[in-house]
């Protein structure tokens, strides 16, 4: 049975007290009933230590959003897979749509990261999606094999089953456009299909595949109902504790 997961990425959003009272809210809402999922929340750095803190009595996992390629050393700015491990961090989102648009993270560069955070026990969220334009040409499927190729296909088996995948066409990512439930289905299926010729049929049915883009909680059951996604990497949704709490009951 492959974990089924609700992925909370804060982005750029909230502050000490916002994210405090946010944290509380999510708490309160599933302390009540535990929900059938793993739960994650991926605050901004400044924002790790407090989430960390705040959920110590729960089970729910901080993320953070990004780290840096490099071990450690003068790279001023930013942040190393160690650093995060010794505050207690479980993994990190790694190729989100917006590092790569706005920072030119490519794949060679996220797979290095994707390496050293396996290295560091961390778990990656690997991102990957295609844009409008490549969906409109039909290179959507070529789009992702090459993501996954580049980024994961020198893991040894061992090592890919400690990887999550997040399935986030860029055009559906904050606006309120939702791949169909079939179209994210379809790729999703696709994406396993290239890890299991890859890996093994027993390995790529252990990874867990999840689907980003504009999710809610009116859209999430029927998302979430798909064969082969196993949960939600939620952005916008993720900023309030109802509609978040409300998605970890959408299995
Ligand atoms: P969204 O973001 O839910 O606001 O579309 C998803 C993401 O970027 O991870």
């Amino acid at each position: 049975m492959r974990t089924k997961i609700v992925a909370g990425n804060w982005k750029m959003n909230l502050n000490a007290s916002t994210s405090e009272e946010l944290l509380e809210g999510i708490s309160i809402q599933i302390a009540q009933n535990k929900p059938n999922c793993q739960i994650i929340v991926a605050p901004a750095f400044p924002l790790l230590q407090l989430a960390l803190e705040k959920l110590k009595q729960t089970d729910i996992q901080v993320y953070a959003q990004d780290m840096s390629e490099h071990i450690s050393g003068a790279y001023t700015g930013e942040v190393s897979a160690q650093m995060l491990t010794s505050l207690g961090v479980k993994g990190v989102i790694l190729g989100h749509s917006e590092q790569r648009q706005y920072h030119g993270q490519d794949d060679e560069k996220i797979g290095k990261k994707i390496k050293l955070a396996l290295e560091n026990n961390l778990t990656p969220i690997y991102c990957i999606g295609e844009t409008l334009e490549q969906r409109e040409n039909g290179k959507h499927f070529t789009t992702i094999e090459t993501q996954i190729s580049n980024a994961l296909f020198s893991l040894s088996k061992e090592a890919i089953q400690k990887v999550i995948l997040a399935y986030e066409p860029v055009w559906a990512i904050g606006t309120g456009k939702t791949a169909s439930p079939q179209q994210a289905e379809e790729i999703h299926g696709f994406i396993r299909e290239k890890l299991a010729q890859t890996f093994s049929l027993e390995v790529a049915s252990e990874i867990s595949i999840l689907y980003g883009g504009s999710v809610n909680p009116s859209n999430a059951k029927e998302i979430f109902a798909q064969p082969n996604i196993d949960g939600g990497l939620i952005g916008g949704a993720s900023l309030k504790a109802e509609d978040f709490s409300t998605l970890c009951y959408s299995f």
